[in-house]
């Protein structure tokens, strides 16, 4: 099983919606989403200001017009015994991802990526950009953008695990 936590600064706009577009690929894809199957995901927030609470409205809405459900969704903020439990660590930006390594133990320090690493045929967007500020086509460009990076990290996962049964 690999284990994949998203994280962004509230966990209710772009690691929720990439947990939901990831899981909605992967299953797509034919993999198996639980504690028993392929894998694991989940999403969390360097920040606490949003704990318990559902996506922002905006990212709901996002996903629910492309078929994607978050509305069972919670926000929660990472904690360090994350660095532990997961495989994959991956931040939407460069802010999440210094927060992260200044709290990651250095042992797992290889664990942590930049989210769009991944994506494919997304060039010069390096960052899933923060939309909160934004209005609601803000938050349908950047669920495009987290689309393109689910894709490309799906590959990613994919021959892993390929590589994992051979
Ligand atoms: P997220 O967006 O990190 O993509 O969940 C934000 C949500 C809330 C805030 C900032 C960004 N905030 O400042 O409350």
């Amino acid at each position: 099983m690999i284990r994949i936590l998203f994280v962004c600064l509230g966990n209710i706009c772009r690691s929720p919606t990439a947990e939901g577009v990831f899981r909605h690929r992967a299953i797509e894809a034919g993999l198996r989403d639980s504690y028993i199957g392929d894998i694991f995901i989940d999403s969390a927030g360097t920040g606490a200001y949003h704990i318990g609470e559902k996506p922002d409205r905006r990212s709901r809405s996002a996903a629910a017009s492309q078929g994607i459900d978050l509305e069972s969704l919670r926000a929660r903020k990472l904690t360090l015994q994350d660095f532990s439990d997961f495989d994959y660590i991956l931040a939407m930006d460069r802010e999440n991802m210094k927060n992260m390594k200044n709290l990651c133990p250095a042992r797992h320090h290889k664990k942590l990526h930049l989210f769009m690493d991944f994506a494919q045929n997304c060039p010069g967007i390096t960052e899933v950009p923060d939309p909160y500020q934004e209005d609601q086509e803000a938050f349908e460009r950047v669920f495009n953008i987290i689309d393109r990076a689910a894709i490309g990290f799906l590959d990613h996962i994919k021959q892993n695990i390929s590589s994992q049964n051979a």
